[in-house]
């Protein structure tokens, strides 16, 4: 036997049947209280905790099938095994349908004993596993660690326990930031495809040509470079999940693929002629207004349908700011613990207080960052070094001052220099996001940083 000496915990008023059930027990390695009532048993049990409770049925005062029903309701993760005598196989039954785990039938061989202790022993260590495992998973990946408890969180949680189970294709949208990376994982983690992989792409990250071989792969010799045969994104998430990140960066022609393979089921892989048939589940995020940008033509309009079956919004930070308190005290405890910091951490009401109201730009990633900076600064039990960017006054407050002289032309492009500088701050350098709150497209916005020579990276974010 491995691990720590399992307790049994023997119930018979025949003190010769305890003795000899303490003898052979105790002598085959295990840790043997003997009791002679279901009240003693009940009050060893009180004291100590049991791996293994073995009870005779008929005792007088309390009976071994009350006594079950007590241990059942207060200790559901002991095993039991019942002991009757030989004319009494239906009250084997009738205990066993009570919760008993399994049931020896008297007079009791001490072989026979001895391989049905150990029996429920080990069951005993493999639900101990089991449950620990399940609880592991489940926190890393389902619902614990994603925090938030308004109506907007709800309802994410909602629907992502009604999609899971199910093979449509999921569509996650939200500002950057919001947790769409860690609701996909909630999806799989969630759906029946547990087991099998979860894969994410970046779209963003890739040419167009790199991003073709990523998704789909390729054969040996498809293009310079390709030594060997590659297998795809999909290909590698088949039987599980893949998740395609920032979908609204890919590039049309490579649009027009993916909507094809979404259709049939199957991709063919760049420089191959057979299609293969892939069971993959696909999630999809972005943190751009598709539909918007299928007006501009900058993202296929079919595909936007083919994806939008089911879509999950993620609302901004600052659309549910109940939920800051809870995160705040979330990160504050996941970071102290990280980096050795006081488990006691405490949050001054001040700091909250403009940890609330402040409008966070970069959401949960933003603010997550925020309360590790603050917890590694915090020597003490008191939360310090809460350091937010300055919130700008509104635009039409401030009034603009231009050297005399200036033409009509020069003026409006250092206005616009200055609109742009200040999304850009607010946006805490994501151009995304600045397009966005200035409702300009990402290429447009692009255009008019060059055309002004905007030094993004020289932004000093306060
Ligand atoms: N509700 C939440 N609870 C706890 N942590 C969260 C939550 N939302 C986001 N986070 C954390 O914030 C960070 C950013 O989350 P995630 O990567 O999922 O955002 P995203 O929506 O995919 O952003 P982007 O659009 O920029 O890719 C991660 O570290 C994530 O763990
Ligand atoms: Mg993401």
């Amino acid at each position: 036997m491995e691990g720590p000496t399992p307790r049994v915990l023997v119930v018979d008023d025949d003190k010769a049947v305890r003795a000899a059930l303490g003898v052979n027990l105790r002598k085959a390695g295990y840790e043997v209280t003997l009791c002679r009532s279901a009240q003693e048993a009940l009050a060893a049990l009180a004291d100590r905790p049991f791996d293994l409770v073995l009870t005779d049925v008929a005792m007088p005062g309390m009976s071994g099938l009350e006594l079950l029903a007590q241990l059942r309701a207060t200790w559901p993760n002991v095993r039991i095994v019942v002991m009757t005598g030989y004319g009494s196989v239906p009250d084997a039954v009738a205990t066993m349908k009570a919760g008993a785990d399994d049931y020896i039938i008297k007079p009791i061989s001490r072989e026979e004993l001895l391989v049905i202790v150990e029996r429920a022993v080990q069951e005993k260590a493999l639900l101990a596993e089991l449950v620990e495992l399940r609880a592991q998973v489940d926190k890393q990946y389902g619902f614990e660690n994603i925090i938030g408890a308004t109506p907007a969180m709800v309802e994410v949680y909602e629907l992502v326990e009604s999609v899971a189970d199910t093979r449509a294709l999921v569509l996650i949208q939200g500002p950057t930031g919001t947790g769409k990376e860690l609701i996909s994982q909630a999806i799989h983690y969630h759906s029946k495809r547990r087991a099998g992989p979860f894969v994410r792409v970046n779209c963003a990250a890739l040419p167009e040509g790199l991003l073709e071989s990523e998704l789909f792969g390729h054969e040996k010799g498809a293009f310079t470079g390709a030594h060997k045969q590659h297998r795809g994104k999909f290909e590698q998430a088949h039987g599980g999940t893949l998740l395609l990140d920032e979908i609204g960066e890919i590039p049309l022609s490579t649009q027009v693929k993916l909507l094809r393979v979404l259709d049939s089921g199957e991709i063919t892989r760049v420089g191959g002629s057979k299609p293969l048939q892939v069971d993959t589940r696909v999630i999809a995020a972005t943190n751009l207004d598709l539909l918007a940008e299928s007006k501009k033509g900058t993202f296929r309009e079919d595909l936007y349908y083919r994806l939008n079956v089911f879509n999950i919004p993620v609302p901004a930070l600052r659309e549910r700011r109940d939920d800051i308190p809870l995160l705040v005290e979330h990160f504050t405890r996941l970071f102290a613990e990280r980096h050795e910091r006081s488990l006691n951490l405490v949050v001054p009401p001040a700091a909250l207080q403009r940890l609330v109201d402040y409008p966070w730009p970069g959401n949960v990633r933003e603010l997550k960052h925020v309360i590790e900076r603050a917890v590694i600064l915090s020597r003490g039990e008191e939360l310090v070094g809460v350091k937010l960017p300055e919130i700008h006054p509104a635009e039409e407050d401030r009034e603009l001052v231009l050297p005399a002289g200036m033409t009509l032309q020069a003026a409006l492009l250092e206005y616009e220099r200055q609109v742009l500088i200040q999304a850009l701050k607010h946006a805490m350098g994501v151009q995304a996001q600045a397009a966005r709150d200035l409702g300009l497209s990402r290429s447009n916005l692009n255009y008019r940083i060059n055309r002004l020579g905007i030094a993004v990276k020289d932004i000093v974010y306060e």
